[in-house]
């Protein structure tokens, strides 16, 4: 729980790095307005916080992907970093023991945080061109890994749904990035 609350203060100090810049980038933009007789700049400038605010997201919806996808590899490598790194062990058990608690929760989180960049980046664009096709194709794949992931859940000792589930979510991170180097 302890952990959930660090978590929970680390996301809200990241979010609130944009509404801080722009409060400073507000003042200088008031002084600018003054003289400025039409609507356009305003405008403009509330997207391009919109645009900052979605990519940011974006961004973070990475690093949360990354930390739900931790869980393969540390379970993986545990043996061999147990042998070679004695005295870690506690430290190491207990991280991937923290990795499989939160795994869908984590999961869920990154989903939500997917769904709400592609809404703010749809919005900012208007349209969906390439960047939004490759990005919604990533976030359907997410959901239907997610729901295999539910499933595996309820049944953790059959072992096609957690490959289907590992497949799934490698197959979306593939195309995850292909998003990110179209944009
Ligand atoms: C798992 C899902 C997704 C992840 C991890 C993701 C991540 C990212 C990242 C990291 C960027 C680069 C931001 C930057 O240039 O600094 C980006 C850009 C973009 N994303 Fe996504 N995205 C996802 C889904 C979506 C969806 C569903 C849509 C829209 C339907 C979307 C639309 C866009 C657009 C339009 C850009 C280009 C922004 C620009 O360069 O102007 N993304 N995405
Ligand atoms: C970004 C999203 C996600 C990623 C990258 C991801 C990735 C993974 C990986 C790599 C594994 C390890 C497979 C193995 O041990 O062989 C796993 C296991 C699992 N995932 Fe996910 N997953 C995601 C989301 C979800 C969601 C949303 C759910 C549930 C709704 C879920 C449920 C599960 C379950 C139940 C397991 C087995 C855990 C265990 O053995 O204790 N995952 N996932």
């Amino acid at each position: 729980m302890r952990y959930l609350k660090i978590l929970c203060i680390a996301l809200t100090f990241i979010f609130s790095i944009p509404y801080g810049t722009t409060v400073f980038a507000d003042d200088d933009f008031e002084e600018h307005y003054e003289y400025d007789d039409g609507h356009g700049d305003r405008e403009e400038h509330e997207d391009e916080r919109y645009e900052d605010i979605g990519e940011l997201i974006g961004w973070s919806t990475l690093v949360t992907i990354g930390v739900a996808a931790l869980l393969f590899p540390t379970r993986k490598i545990m043996k061999s970093v147990i042998t070679t790194f004695p005295q870690s062990k506690k430290l190491y058990v207990s991280f991937t023991k923290w990795l499989g608690k939160y795994h869908i929760l984590i999961g869920i989180a990154a989903l939500v945080l997917s769904i709400c960049h592609g809404v703010l980046m749809y919005l900012h664009e208007g349209e969906l061109e390439s960047e939004g096709i490759t990005g919604l194709g990533a976030v359907i794949i997410m959901v239907i890994a997610a729901i295999m992931g539910a499933v595996l859940f309820k049944n953790k000792k059959v072992k096609s749904l957690r490959t289907t589930h590992t497949i799934l979510v490698t197959f979306g991170v593939v195309i995850v990035l292909f998003h990110i180097f179209l944009s």
